[in-house]
């Protein structure tokens, strides 16, 4: 079985695997992370292989412990610091200047490194016995659902990875916000788990990086990421879904007072709290990527907190499926 409970044992084994060039499947409270031992080039290039991610994407590198960013990050100042200190272990990542050591292949070539440290014991754990920082992007294929649930993950990699451990639901359920410190300036390069108010308490105004497009930057944010195969479809509000199409899922904030098609209605959180509807995003998404319908239209949610990096992900899904339609369009000369 692919899928191991984190005993010592599975620990022992995932650790001894990492150090041997291998790839580990892991929960973070944001989502499952595939690791390899960020100092070791040919393991990260298992990682860009199993997932058919381009190499041009740099990749997170996760630690355990403050004391391992003096081998990452060449430079780190006090907003850094403050940062760290205040959101570690987290969903936050920090780019910042990287240090030479850091293998090309990690940063996609570019002269800053994203580091985080992960709010989950297992990664920790792992982490810490591989004795080494660990290299990990989302552990899905690329552009599709990241994975919340050890399941995804096997559904989605199975035999292309080493190991999965198995840690349940993750917490957070949204990737973690990233910010870009390079060059003294506060940039928001993802928005996630970390909402940007709280970052902006802290170190004062951020920009927001708004298209991936115009922003070599940010290689890795395209706008069409976090897709699933069914197209998806934001509504202007919930007054103006169709719940009579039957051929459709909704995936809805929270519960109406009227009554939905009980087979194919999610709700995010039905009682509206933007946390529990970050958390359950993905899940709901791969849910009714299963399901027998041509469209998900979702109701969207209020953008203030988690809600800014949920509509992100909900407009990406919704970027790629427009973009589908086109394509299909153009090859059957639909197209105007
Ligand atoms: O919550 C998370 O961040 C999860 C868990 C596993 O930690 N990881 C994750 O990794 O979401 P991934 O690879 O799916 O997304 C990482 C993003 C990519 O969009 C990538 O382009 C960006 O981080 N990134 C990595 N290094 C960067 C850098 N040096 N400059 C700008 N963006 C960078
Ligand atoms: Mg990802």
């Amino acid at each position: 079985m692919k899928i191991s409970h984190p005993s010592r044992k599975v620990m022992r084994r995932a650790a001894a695997t990492i150090r041997s060039g291998g790839i580990v499947a892991f929960p973070t409270e944001t989502v499952y992370g595939l690791g390899a031992s960020a100092f070791n080039p040919m393991a990260v290039a298992r990682i860009f292989e199993a997932k058919g991610r381009p190499l041009f994407d740099p990749l997170i590198v996760h630690i355990a412990d403050l004391s391992q960013m003096g081998m990452l990050a060449s430079v780190v100042d006090k907003r850094a610091g403050r940062l760290a200190g205040r959101f570690w272990p987290g969903p936050l990542t920090l780019v910042l200047p990287k240090h030479e050591a850091v293998p090309g292949i990690v940063t996609a070539g570019l002269d800053t490194v994203a580091v985080r440290m992960p709010d989950h014991l297992i990664a920790l754990d792992l982490i810490r016995r591989s004795g080494t920082p660990i290299a990990a992007p989302s552990a899905n294929r690329f552009g599709y659902l990241s994975p919340t649930r050890a399941v995804h993950v096997l559904d989605q990699l199975g035999e292309r990875v080493d190991m999965i451990i198995d840690g349940g639901d993750c917490a957070v359920g949204i990737e973690s916000t990233i910010i870009g410190l390079a060059e003294g300036r506060n940039v928001i390069l993802r928005p996630g788990g970390i909402p940007a108010e709280e970052i902006e308490a802290l170190i004062g105004p951020v920009e927001m990086e708004q298209s991936a497009r115009e922003h070599p930057s940010a290689p890795g944010q395209m706008p069409h990421h976090y897709s699933p195969r069914v197209p998806v479809e934001i509504a202007v509000d919930i007054s103006r879904i169709d719940f009579l199409r039957a051929d459709a899922g909704f995936l809805l904030y929270r519960k109406p007072g009227f009554d939905t098609p009980a087979d194919r209605t999610l709700f995010l959180s039905e009682r509206g709290d933007l946390n529990e509807a970050a958390a359950s995003l993905f899940s709901c998404l791969h849910l009714l990527d299963r399901m027998d319908i041509r469209l998900i239209i979702a109701e969207p949610v209020p953008e203030r907190g988690l809600g800014v990096a949920i509509m992100d992900r909900l407009r990406r899904a919704a970027r790629r499926s427009e973009e589908t339609v086109e394509e299909s369009g153009r090859e059957t000369g639909e197209r105007p």
